[in-house]
């Protein structure tokens, strides 16, 4: 509309980079949109998950700048700029080669109905950023905000320890 101030919102996920409108209309970003709200009904990527929608499963976990974020508790609009990483960002973009840590979830059978998994591998990559070679209490640290109904956390620690063995 003519003499409305336009806004965008500069979103780089997963390698691309995405300028989108903020605004009222149904296609645009609207102010109070969440980062999953925007990953999932604007960008498709739905493998972010969304459970409890106020910070306090791990569910929707993100990396921003490499670190790990509630993407439900950010509003889209603070994000301008940053850097995204989903779960379908993490596979080798070349060779679509899985990265290690998902391989590692495979092949530990460390999930069970799966909804919580790419929150926890998000969490758990943000981790081996920081810290390559984690003792089990960091995992366990480092995984405590994610919460699994499946009780998956046993293969989950062994799955992430042998994904940072790898790389030692
Ligand atoms: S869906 Fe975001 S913390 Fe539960
Ligand atoms: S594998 Fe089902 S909630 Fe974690």
């Amino acid at each position: 509309m003519k003499g409305t101030r336009q806004k965008k919102v500069r979103l780089i996920v997963n390698g691309n980079t995405y300028e989108l409108d903020v605004g009222g209309r149904p296609d645009q970003i609207q102010p109070f949109h969440t980062l999953s709200h925007t990953l999932r009904e604007t960008l498709g990527l739905t493998g972010t998950k969304v459970s409890c929608d106020h910070g306090a499963c791990g569910c929707c976990t993100v990396l921003m700048d490499n670190q790990a974020v509630l993407s439900c508790m950010m509003l889209t609009v603070e994000c301008d700029g940053r850097k995204i990483t989903t779960i379908e960002g993490l596979k080798d973009p070349k060779t679509e080669d899985l990265d290690p840590l998902q391989q590692a979830f495979i092949d530990h059978t460390a999930f069970q109905c799966g909804f919580c998994t790419p929150g926890i591998i998000m969490s758990a990559k943000a981790l081996l950023y920081e810290n390559p070679f984690p003792t089990e209490e960091d995992v366990k640290e480092a995984l405590s905000g994610n919460f699994c109904r499946c009780i998956s956390h046993y293969q989950v620690v062994k799955a992430v320890m042998s994904a940072s063995e790898e790389v030692r």
